[in-house]
């Protein structure tokens, strides 16, 4: 049990919701945020003042730490509902301490899971009415911790703050995605911080994917630092390839996120007996199989997106096309949706209620 006891979460509620403002079968992700925010404050070596408030600016000093040397680490999860209304999550444990292998990567103070846990339940349970039902919309949560001591040297702060917002989403690519083969920049090296959700790998891809935006392609494909010749990532997302009936995702060496639907996926595609294996995977063994004939399919899994397929991946030099007869992404995307639902029944015991 952590320090904090959990009932101690203050909640101060708004007036008046104003979701009724939001035609909520028909948003974009990140634009419309619900009527609170979860905070809780780390000063003295501890937690304390864990609450629920309405959403509001937050008074920050421009000395803030998280401004200066990017102390600031974040969550990506999503709430449903059931057919009866009951708010679900999805593998909050996992997010949880995820969390806290970010936070001890980048020297931030681990948030106490029982209580990160707590706390996005009471929130959901709030902001229940702002989840939307529409087939691939969910109510998109984003946890995240960041420095705000005032204070220009460089060490780790001694001042965080824990939150929680959220925004309704729709569905996010709603078609299959063209990825840039990237062989000028990185996402992340062995050693980095690509193995952490730190706020600064995002700030690192956002002119790389302007970039491969700017000539035709939707998303970077992220190869490795060394040889630009392994795979590691897309965009946002884990990949997956289908290369002769089995199921291949790059394996997580040092600079590639653990991704919660990646290990979804892993674990559902074997509970349906396809074989999976993790390893490093050769940008080579893709062009490879797509000359022989045995490249079947190639999917992006993450928690914003879900499951995003894959139709083309290439660069000046490269064009490899995929197939997509009968995806079994399609199946995998609909049976996870289903299960975060409990549309169906949940094997892995995955889906809590909130
Ligand atoms: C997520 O899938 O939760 C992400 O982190 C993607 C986000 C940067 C939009």
């Amino acid at each position: 049990m952590s320090e904090i006891m959990t009932s101690e979460i203050k909640i101060t509620k708004v007036k008046e919701s104003r979701v009724s403002q939001v035609d909520l079968e028909n948003v974009t992700m990140g634009f419309n945020f619900t009527d609170h925010m979860f905070i809780c404050d780390y000063e003295n070596g501890e937690w304390q003042n864990p609450r629920i408030e309405p959403l509001a600016l937050i008074p920050t000093h421009p000395a803030a730490m998280a401004l200066h040397y990017g102390q600031a680490i974040f969550e990506g999860m999503k709430a449903r509902k059931s057919k009866n209304g009951t708010p679900l999550l999805f593998r909050a444990d996992e997010n949880a301490k995820r969390l806290n292998f970010s936070a001890d990567r980048m020297g931030m103070p681990l948030f106490p899971e029982d209580l990160f846990i707590e706390a996005l339940k009471q929130f959901t349970a709030i902001e229940k009415d702002w989840i939307p039902s529409k087939e691939g919309s969910a109510l998109y949560l984003r946890p995240f911790m960041y420095a705000d001591e005032p204070f220009i040297g460089m060490r780790a702060a001694t001042k965080f703050k824990f939150m929680i917002i959220a925004s309704p989403a729709g569905p996010f690519f709603s078609r299959k995605i063209k990825l840039y083969a990237e062989k000028k920049y990185v996402r992340a090296v062995n050693g980095g911080t690509g193995e952490a959700k730190a706020a600064g790998n995002y700030a690192a891809a956002i002119r790389p994917t302007e970039y491969a935006k700017a000539k035709g392609y939707d998303q970077v494909l992220w190869l490795d630092a060394h040889d630009f010749e392994y795979i590691q990532e897309v965009g946002t997302m884990n990949i997956f390839f289908k290369i002769g009936g089995k199921f291949i995702t790059p394996s997580l060496t040092g600079s590639i996120l653990s991704g919660i639907t990646r290990m979804s996926v892993i674990d559902l595609l074997r509970h349906k007996g396809f074989e999976v294996t993790e390893r490093p995977i050769k940008i080579s063994e893709i062009i490879v199989a797509s000359q022989n004939g045995t490249l079947e399919e190639a999917f992006g899994t993450g928690t914003a997106v879900g499951i995003a397929m894959i139709e083309e991946i290439g660069n000046n030099d490269l064009s490899i096309k995929f197939p997509l007869e009968n995806p079994v992404s399609i199946m995998v995307n609909d049976t996870l949706n289903k299960i975060k639902k409990q549309e169906i029944e949940d094997p892995f015991g995955w889906v809590i209620e909130a």
